[in-house]
């Protein structure tokens, strides 16, 4: 064969670009291999995705398969149906897929019937809940995926306990912090803070958008007044996201939210004013898996609305508490922050700035290798 070697990458959903962003870049700096994006459509709204295709500078997709929302089954199913098409028309040497979103799991498994080797990008993070839709996506996508980057060491432990191969893992550090190192400098330049007249340092960042905590409407007020509690104290910056928007004005909570002049909501922000808006915070609070990785790579303490994490380097070495869906500990947790008693942490392992340069070598390497 005499053209070069095909790389499909996919993108989804929002934590997704930043991921592939620096892989691509990386890949396209070694040269050997062609490369074409992939865009699910997962999420489709302007401020959900291009956004951060422009914030980014990423390439525009290639391809888009515009699937959009539906039932996890119907979504799943509808992108796998679009995506074996694109498979069978471009036969690519290898995809690339990063994260744990329906997307990323819907993509793999054509792929893998397609006997097209699969590059997982943060394969082996593990909450141990399944309840989770994103643990599933986790466990069956790295079941079936040849080339495991992992983030953290505790990983391989993961994969290794499910019968995978040491062969296949490679611990590599986080693109998410290559991402974040390499626009820090230009999210400078963000107005974010102006805008929602916020001072650097004397702000909380919130979002929330996991099923546990917004699909009840109880448990959701209840996040909603202690926030506003705490919005007595220390202004709070929301971006909502489009789920939670959604459930805010199915519950009626709009009232309840604009009772607490201390809470500003806001659309979603773009990568670049979200990362400025993160720098600066005193205090970020979350239910998002990346920003609980964010906010260690920062050195910004986070309150992590969750009962469990996937990323425990983050609670180990990081800035990050995991405080559970319970909304009665966050007063007392996010009070010691603003003591002065939050955690500093410390940067882990290989979060370098370098983790897509590593992964592109990889990936250069086991391309040649089959090509
Ligand atoms: C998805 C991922 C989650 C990730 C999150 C980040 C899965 C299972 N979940 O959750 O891991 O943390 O993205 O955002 O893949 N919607 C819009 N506009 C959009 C996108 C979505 O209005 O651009 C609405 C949809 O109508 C739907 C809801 O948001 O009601 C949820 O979207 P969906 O893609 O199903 O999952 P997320 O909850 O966003």
């Amino acid at each position: 064969m005499t053209s070069n070697p095909l790389v499909l990458h996919v993108v989804g959903a929002r934590p997704n670009m930043m991921k592939i962003a620096p892989i691509m870049k990386a890949m396209s700096e070694l040269g050997r291999c062609s490369q074409l994006l992939v865009h699910t459509g997962q999420h489709y709204d302007f401020e959900m995705s291009e956004v951060f295709i422009q914030d980014l500078r990423m390439p525009y997709p290639d391809i888009r398969l515009e699937v959009g929302s539906a039932s996890h089954a119907v979504q799943t199913a509808q992108i796998m149906i679009a995506f074996e098409q694109v498979l069978i028309h471009h036969q690519p040497t290898l995809v690339c897929v990063v994260g744990d979103v329906n997307s990323t799991l819907a993509c793999t498994l054509v792929a893998a019937k397609l006997h097209i080797p699969v590059a997982h990008v943060e394969a082996g993070l593990r909450s141990n809940n399944r309840r989770m839709p994103e643990e599933i996506n986790r466990i069956v996508t790295d079941s079936i995926s040849d080339i495991l980057f992992t983030t953290e060491r505790q990983s391989a432990e993961n994969l290794t306990r499910e019968g995978i191969s040491v062969s296949k893992i490679h611990f590599v550090g986080n693109v998410m912090v290559d991402s974040l190192l390499s626009h820090r400098e230009l999210s400078r330049k963000s107005k974010v803070l102006e805008r929602f007249r916020l001072r650097s340092g004397h702000y909380g960042l919130v979002t929330l958008h996991r099923p546990d905590n917004v699909d009840n409407r109880d448990r959701f007020m209840d996040w909603i007044n202690k926030l506003g509690r705490l919005s007595y104290d220390l202004p709070i910056l929301f971006p909502v996201h489009p789920r939670t928007q959604k459930r805010i004005d199915e519950g009626n909570l709009n009232t309840v939210l604009a009772s607490y002049p201390g809470i500003s909501l806001s659309r979603p922000l773009g990568y670049l004013d979200f990362l400025h808006a993160m720098a600066n915070a005193q205090l970020v609070m979350t239910d998002s898996g990346g920003i609980q990785e964010e906010t260690t790579a920062l050195g910004i303490p986070c309150l992590t609305l969750r009962e469990e994490t996937e990323r425990p380097i983050t609670v180990l070495e990081g800035t990050n508490v995991v405080i559970g869906n319970d909304p009665s500990r966050l007063l007392a947790e996010a009070y010691q922050i603003l003591c002065g008693n939050g955690k500093t942490g410390r940067i882990p392992e290989l979060w370098d700035g370098h983790a897509a340069t590593r992964i592109a070598q990889i990936l250069d390497r086991f391309v040649g290798s089959i090509h």
